[in-house]
Formats: structure tokens, sequence, C-alpha cells
């Protein structure tokens, strides 16, 4: 049986940057937009000997905001991709959008290429905290888009939303949660906010001129969000995601359970046989250089362990003891018996079915770093 692999597809284009964001993404770059998606195909090309022979089984098509491109590009893509690779044939394929750029003709296009998965950017349903974050929608743009894929057949939605916002209370959790369960998603993203050096939101902080929640408050708005979300029949299976039973995402459950994965586009990261690599970030060299691998490092068994022990305490399902101990050929629960043992006495983990479960994610940090 053949290998499976993700593909993760990154479209670094915006129409414009959030005050918090410090992924590789542009706005005014539209005049390079076609030559990125020839570019990609150049580097799927460059790619195609290494992976021939095994399967995609999810594709991830990622920004930046796939939506805002045409849709003939992405429509292209994909066609590109089936023809020239093993494409599982009931493959996962996500797209991101931002309400605003989501419409009926590109919501038709997405389908006719066999995308059955698409993840909308909300952040928040407060029109003024979107404008503060300069997110190029409202509120209504999101109902609208959920309406109009809705009617085009996508029935795998999920939204993304941001915790830890200024003038958010536990009372407007609340509302934002019955908001998203009324629009019956399968999916929900809940990401902490995170001050990234270099972004606006970072100068703006440090400025006092945006106060954000303090750390023991973000948590507790966390904390209800967690509970308001399981009311509405939304189970956590991973720190941040959340869905209806059976609606897991499937390409970022192969990158928690340390699968392989392809990342092409800027700043792509990728993890194949046995090597961790990743692409530049700048556009121009992307577009005007041939592609080469960039920082490629062998992983080693220390790395391995690491990232497996830090992957799966992310996870509801916990760490697979049996699975570690045939990956690495050591005892794990020999290996770290002195964490485990105080861990289990602060009630911080706890054990099921052979799998070690972290019981207090707020702490997950420092639970994990008791392994490294
Ligand atoms: C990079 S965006 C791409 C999708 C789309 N452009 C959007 O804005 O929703 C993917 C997700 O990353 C999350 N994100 C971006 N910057 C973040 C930050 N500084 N802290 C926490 N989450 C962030 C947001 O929730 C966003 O939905
Ligand atoms: S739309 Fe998404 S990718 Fe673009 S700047 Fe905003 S958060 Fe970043």
């Amino acid at each position: 049986m053949k290998e499976k692999i993700g593909l993760y597809i990154h479209i670094p284009f915006c129409k414009q940057k959030c005050i918090y964001c410090a992924f590789t993404s542009f706005c005014n770059e539209n005049k390079n937009i076609e030559p990125y998606f020839n570019k990609l195909k150049q580097e799927l090309n460059f790619h195609k000997k290494e992976i021939k022979n095994k399967v995609i089984s999810s594709i991830f098509i990622g920004g930046g905001t796939p939506s805002f491109v045409d849709a003939d590009f992405i429509y292209d893509l994909l066609c590109f991709i089936k023809a020239n690779f093993n494409v599982q044939k009931n493959a996962e394929i996500s797209i991101e959008g931002n309400p605003d750029s989501i419409n009926t003709q590109k919501a038709i296009a997405w389908k006719k290429a066999g995308i059955n998965r698409v993840s909308v950017g909300l952040q928040s349903i407060d029109d003024k905290t979107l404008q503060k974050l300069n997110r190029p929608h409202t509120k209504k743009d999101f109902v609208t888009a959920i309406k109009c894929l809705k009617e085009v057949g996508f029935t795998n939605i999920n939204a993304d939303i941001l915790i830890g916002l200024f003038n958010q209370t536990p009372e407007s959790i609340k509302r934002t949660i019955k908001f998203l369960s009324d629009q019956n998603l399968t999916h929900i993203s809940s990401y902490g906010i995170m001050v990234e050096e270099g972004t606006p939101l970072h100068k703006l902080v440090k400025n006092k001129e945006i106060i954000l929640p303090d750390e023991d408050k973000a948590v507790s708005l966390y904390n209800i969000a967690v509970n308001e979300l399981k009311k509405h029949g939304y189970n956590r299976y991973e720190i941040s995601n959340f869905c209806k039973s059976g609606f897991e995402c499937k390409h970022n459950l192969n990158y928690w359970h340390r699968g392989e994965f392809l990342g092409v586009g800027l700043s792509a990261y990728s993890f194949l046989n046995k090597t961790h690599f990743e692409n530049t970030k700048s556009l121009k060299e992307y577009l005007e250089k041939t592609y080469e691998k960039k920082n490629i490092e062998r992983e080693t068994s220390t790395t391995a362990k690491e990232e497996f022990i830090m992957l799966s305490l992310r996870l509801e399902e916990g760490l697979d003891i049996k699975k570690y101990n045939t990956l690495f050929h050591e005892d794990f629960l020999k290996r770290f018996a002195k964490q485990i043992n105080k861990l289990e006495q602060s009630k911080l983990i706890t054990f099921e079915n052979n799998k070690m479960k972290i019981t207090n994610f707020e702490v997950s940090n420092m639970i994990i770093s008791e392994f490294f």
C-alpha cells in the first residue's frame, strides 16, 4: 500500500493586512498572482519524483487569503495536481477564505475543483473590533459567505475565531459561540491572539494604545469558549480545535500525528522521508530564482521524540504509549518515570487505554516542557 501524505499550498495574497498578522502574506501584489501560480506548478514538478510512490490523502490551500485570488487559478492548480500526482479518491481538500471574498461564482468553481471543506476567517462578530483589527469584512459578510457556500453544497465548514481580544467579555464569547452554532458549522478553530513582534499590534500594545486582557483573563475567556463550544456540541480534539462528531480536520490530524506532508509556496514547511525543509519567505526570490529546498534538517531521534511528545500532547486523544515504544525502541513509562510521577501526583496527566493525556490544557506548555 502506498504511503499517505498531506499537501499544503500557501497562497500569500490578501486584500489588506490585519494588524496582528505575521504570516507570509502581501497586499498590492496582484500582478504577481499569475506568475506565482505558475511557480507553484514548477515547484510541484520539482518534488514529483520524491512523492511519486505516495498518495496525497489531504490538500490544504491556506494563506494568506486563497479566496482573494480568482477561482480559475485554484481550479487550474487542482486539475494540474490531480493529473500529475496520486490524489486519493476521497481526499479532504480544504481552502481558507475571508468572508468578503467568498461568492457563489468562486464557491461553484471550488466545488468543481473537488474542494470539500472551507475554512472561513471570522475572528470576531463585533464589527468595530473587526475594523480595529483591519479585517476587510463585517459580521454580515460572514453570514452571506456561509449562506452562499451552503447553497453551492458545501457541508463541511470551519470558522476561525480569536480569543483574548480587546473588549472581549464572557458574554461576548457566549454570543459568538451561539451565533456560530446557529450557522450550523461543523468545525470551529479558536485561537488565543498572539502579539507577534513586527506587527502593528505589537507596537500598539507596547504603546498602551491597545490593552489586551492579561494572561489570567485570557485563560478564563478561553475556558468559557471551551465550555460554550461543548454545550453547543463542538468537542475539542486539539487545544484550539473543536468539531461536531466526525468532522476533525484530517489534514491537521496528519500533521499532529507526525505524518508526512509536503508544503509548497512561500514559507511552506515540509516533513518528508524523515527530513524537514522549508521555503523562502521572499516573494521576489521565489518568483525569480530556480526553486531550491532551504534549511534541510534530517531528523534525529531526539528531535523526533520531542516532536512526537509535543504534538501528541496537544491532542485530546493524548500520547499513544505503544506507538512511542514501537517508534523509538524504548519504554516511555520507564524513560520518563520521574516526570510522569510528578505530573500524575499533581493530577495534570491521566492514563486511558494506553494513552497519556493532559488534564489541563491551560498549562500544556509547562507540562510538555517537563519532557524535554
Ligand atoms: C493566517 S490566517 C489565513 C486565513 C485568512 N486569511 C484569515 O485571516 O482568516 C489563518 C488563521 O490564523 C490565525 N492567526 C493569524 N494571526 C494570528 C495571531 N497573531 N494570533 C493568533 N492567531 C492568528 C487567525 O485565526 C486566522 O484565521
Ligand atoms: S487576511 Fe489572514 S493572512 Fe491576510 S493579513 Fe489578515 S490574518 Fe493575515
